[in-house]
């Protein structure tokens, strides 16, 4: 159930953190550049990665959080892109099998209730061939890190709404299904250790 204090909280503090987010994600976050046709955002927030997609592209916004949506829309609206808010979960989206020609998360495999079910709901949507792009912090290995996400797990899940720092979201999304997946491991380099190791790639339907 959405917290209406915290849901607003959520959304103004990534709308405060969005440019610092933006300048140390942008090599990453040029994987969403290569997205077009039909776009679905699973977990779109405040909609950060609209501005990666090209003006006209028709964007589905998976955003069970109401909270969020009028940043989303505006987010959009200055990309310049066609957007639909589906204020249902990632784990049950409402689109036709097929119906997509790519998806995208980023920053919210950690936060759902059921990752492979979310991931499952985006492989039936994609059409074959479409691809899936995707940004995620992950369980860091033994370390400091490690110690930091384990320190902070439980005031961190309530903070964000769900947020969990030690899941590892690369078995999943290899264990999802998809005729192929690339991916790589990068250090966010921020003051947010806990979110410091992270995951980029692209799997394809
Ligand atoms: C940390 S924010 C990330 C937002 C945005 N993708 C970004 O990169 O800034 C996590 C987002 O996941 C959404 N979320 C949480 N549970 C979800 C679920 N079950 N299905 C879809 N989205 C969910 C939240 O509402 C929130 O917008």
């Amino acid at each position: 159930m959405t917290n209406p204090v915290r849901g607003r909280l959520n959304s103004a503090f990534f709308a405060l953190m969005d440019g610092y987010a933006d300048r140390r994600l942008r090599e990453p976050r040029q994987l969403f550049a290569q997205l077009d046709g039909v776009v679905v955002d699973v977990g779109a927030g405040n909609g950060p990665l609209m501005r990666y997609l090209r003006p006209g592209t028709a964007v589905h916004a998976v955003e069970p959080n109401p909270y969020f949506h009028p940043r989303l829309r505006r987010s959009a609206s200055a990309a310049g892109v066609e957007l639909t808010i589906h204020q249902v979960p990632g784990e049950a989206i409402d689109l036709p099998d097929a119906s997509v020609d790519a998806a995208l998360c980023s920053w919210v495999l950690c936060s759902v209730s059921d990752p492979a079910a979310v991931l499952r709901e985006i492989r039936r949507i994609l059409r074959p061939g479409g691809r899936f792009a995707f940004i995620e912090h992950v369980a860091a290995p033994a370390g400091p890190v490690h110690l930091a996400q384990r320190l902070v797990h439980r005031p961190w899940r309530w903070l964000f709404e769900g947020c969990h720092t030690d899941r590892d979201t690369a078995a999943a999304i290899r264990a999802a299904g998809f005729a192929s997946v690339e991916l790589s491991e990068f250090r966010f380099r921020s003051a947010f250790v806990p979110v410091r190791t992270q995951i980029a790639g692209l799997a394809t339907r």
